[in-house]
């Protein structure tokens, strides 16, 4: 296939992977459901998340939700060592949507000998044979995608097991009105904003709490679709140091972007904060742009945010010319033992 109609494929696939993420979700919370009336998750008080890159995304939409609902305890881990303080009051889950990464596969072996419960989220390989041996519980979601684009069912599938472990049930209303807010893809906005952050380097800030798994989401969409750098910082961190070094190389600043996610729940003050913050970038020379979420629950606005994010990765891959679905140089590093 040639390198253009090699593109054209992979663009095609991966818009529909785009546009499948409310129906994912609908899918992974009637599995999710099932799952959680099968298992028993009674007196859990801290959840480890174990995963990595597209794989952990959704643990920290989880900790999110749960920091917001729950006073159970919610630490992402994105390496492969064993935690100390996992203990008969943890539930530990890993997350690797190919089941075959090593870091997971590496602590799961560390962490079945101890006596913690675990639980596997993935679409099989050799962590879903080595959950099986073990008889770890393990939930099991469609294969045949980048695992990035499985946010839906790697977050979704275990929202019904945290509702079960913090105690809380997240309204149907709210579940309803975040399919709403991804049904229609933002499009129009992800093309606009692709043409202003092409051939910058782009710095993501959001307000640290709720929203901020769409700032990590943003980078890790952007690099692997869009084969672009970016990244991402918290405020109000960001005041009280990276500020500062939006001055050299000036030839870089000019070329940069801040993009700032925000919140209508953004305290007056930060907000102000934030003005300002886009002022003194916008006079160093680089660009400052805001995307503010949309919808009324918190989880409507964090998805609208990440789905904003997801579409103008794509849209940028569009305009570098990048295939969108191919990861060669995660491969590679993957294929290093
Ligand atoms: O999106 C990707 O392809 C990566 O970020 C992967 O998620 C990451 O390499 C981990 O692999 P897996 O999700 O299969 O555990």
């Amino acid at each position: 296939m040639s390198g253009t109609l090699k593109n054209h494929h992979a663009n095609r696939q991966m818009e529909a992977w785009l546009n499948s993420l409310s129906g994912q979700i609908t899918e992974a919370l009637a599995t999710g459901r099932q799952f959680a009336k099968r298992h028993p998750f009674a007196a859990i008080r801290k959840v480890l998340f174990y995963g990595m890159g597209g794989s952990a995304i959704g643990g920290d939409v989880l900790r999110a939700v749960m920091a917001d609902r729950s006073g159970v305890l919610f630490s992402v881990y994105r390496q492969g060592r064993w935690s100390r303080w996992a203990d008969e009051d943890t539930l530990v889950i890993f997350s690797s949507y190919s089941g075959n990464t090593w870091e997971m596969i590496d602590v799961f072996h560390k962490a079945a000998r101890s006596r913690v419960r675990l639980l596997v989220v993935t679409s099989g390989g050799r962590l879903a044979e080595i959950a099986q041996a073990a008889n770890v519980p393990c939930l099991k979601i469609p294969s045949g995608m980048p695992p990035r684009c499985a946010l839906g069912y790697l977050t979704f599938s275990l929202l019904p097991v945290m509702e079960k472990v913090g105690g809380f049930k997240i309204p149907a209303g709210e579940l309803k009105e975040l399919l709403a807010v991804l049904q229609k893809a933002p499009k129009a906005l992800a093309k606009r904003l692709a043409v202003k952050l092409k051939d910058r380097s782009i710095h993501l800030y959001t307000v640290s709490g709720f929203m901020e798994p769409a700032a990590a989401r943003w980078r890790a969409e952007i690099a692997e679709n869009a084969k672009m750098l970016a990244s991402h910082h918290l405020l109000p961190e960001m005041f009280h140091n990276e500020i500062e070094g939006w001055q050299y190389p000036r030839w870089a600043v000019k070329r940069s972007a801040a993009v700032f996610l925000t919140d209508k729940e953004d305290a007056p003050v930060l907000r102000r904060k934030i003005r300002a913050a886009m002022q003194l970038i916008h006079k160093a020379g680089a660009l400052a742009v805001e995307v503010p979420s949309k919808g009324k629950s918190r989880l409507a606005r964090l998805f609208s945010l990440i789905s904003v994010g997801d579409w103008t990765s794509y849209e940028l891959a569009l305009r570098n010319g990048a295939d969108p679905v191919a990861i060669p140089a995660i491969s590679a590093i993957k294929r290093v033992s």
